[in-house]
């Protein structure tokens, strides 16, 4: 588990994180989504033990991450943003060396474990130095891994990896998640609902949402929004659109069809499709249009207005 008070970290004069407040039960998957600089870097680190907070506390697998750093670390998997990797060392031999140092006694059964979990047994034996990007983030992956961690810190597991394994890795950290807990973060939404159990939108240091990817999904939007498309050209139907009691707005969209909107609970679908028929077009498509979780998470950290 994870468990986080009034966590608060300044850098000098700049504050990083303020007053942050959130948990991770075991089983649960945490996904930190915030843009550049909204302090999840900073977060991990802390929680990690790998640097004090100023403010506030937190405990990670039940232990204090500043008076008990030492059992912390024992507990907690790191994938930093950028792993320090032993490039003259074999991919097994560096996995074998960082067992080694946290005293495990079976280091080279783990770090074969670790290898294998990753997907990186076939290249056990080539060096690090010789390694793709995406290989590497693999090996700090199963450098995470090696001492079977109750806590995982994943740090944008996925930057770097090819799609094909972005979809490996992201089904590895479901897996590792059922038992585990696992914070993650990332700036990818799409991926963050896919692994994701909850969500914690942070920007500029402060949460500013937290919930299941679905929810955060259906609360926020605040608008119903359909695409439509005719036979042909569809020159003038904007206008009748626009016309019709109930809808919003209207405006073209990219793939030819034509988007409008309208509160909740307002159906105005048949209304528009009398309309557009009446008027002489021949209908082939209406089609809800939900709110991506991109434009949830734009919406929720653009600097002046705020969804209310
Ligand atoms: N070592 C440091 N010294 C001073 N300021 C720092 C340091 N590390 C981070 N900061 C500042 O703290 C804030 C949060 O940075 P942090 O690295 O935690 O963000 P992040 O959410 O991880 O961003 P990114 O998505 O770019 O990785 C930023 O304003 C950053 O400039
Ligand atoms: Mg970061």
């Amino acid at each position: 588990m994870i468990r986080v008070e009034g966590l608060t970290k300044d850098y000098g004069a700049r504050r990083a994180i303020s007053n942050l407040n959130f948990e991770a039960k075991q089983g649960e998957i945490v996904g930190f989504l915030g843009p550049n600089g909204a302090g999840k870097t900073t977060t991990m680190r802390i929680l990690t033990g790998y640097m004090p907070p100023t403010d506030g506390s937190a405990l990670v697998a039940g232990f204090d991450v500043v008076d008990e750093s030492l059992e912390v670390r024992k507990r907690v998997g790191y994938l930093p943003e950028t792993v320090p990797l032993y490039t003259d060392m074999t991919a097994y031999d560096y996995l074998k060396f960082m067992a080694d140092l946290r005293q495990i006694p079976d280091s080279s059964e783990r770090a074969d474990e670790a290898l294998e979990m990753v997907g990186m047994e076939s290249r056990a034996n080539s060096f690090i130095s010789s390694l793709s990007k995406g290989m590497r983030q693999r090996i700090g992956l199963a450098q995470a891994l090696i001492h079977r961690p109750e806590v995982l810190i994943l740090d944008e597991p996925t930057i770097g990896l090819d799609p094909g394994q972005v979809v490996e890795v992201r089904k590895l950290i479901r897996e590792i998640g059922k038992e585990r807990t696992v914070l993650l973060s990332t700036h990818i939404l799409s991926e963050a609902q896919q692994i994701c159990d909850r969500v914690l939108i942070i920007n500029k240091g402060k949460i500013v949402a937290e919930d299941t990817p679905e929810n955060l999904q259906s609360r926020l939007v605040g608008s119903e929004r359909v695409a439509l498309r005719v036979r042909g050209e569809s020159d003038g139907l904007s206008k009748i659109i626009t016309k019709v009691k109930g809808v919003q707005s209207v405006h073209s969209a990219p793939d030819g069809s034509i988007e409008f909107q309208f509160a909740p609970g307002q159906d105005v679908r048949p209304e528009v499709a009398k309309a557009v028929v009446n008027a002489g077009y021949d209908l082939l498509e209406l089609r809800p249009v939900g709110m991506s979780l991109e434009e949830i998470f734009l919406e929720l950290t653009r600097e002046d207005n705020r969804r209310k």
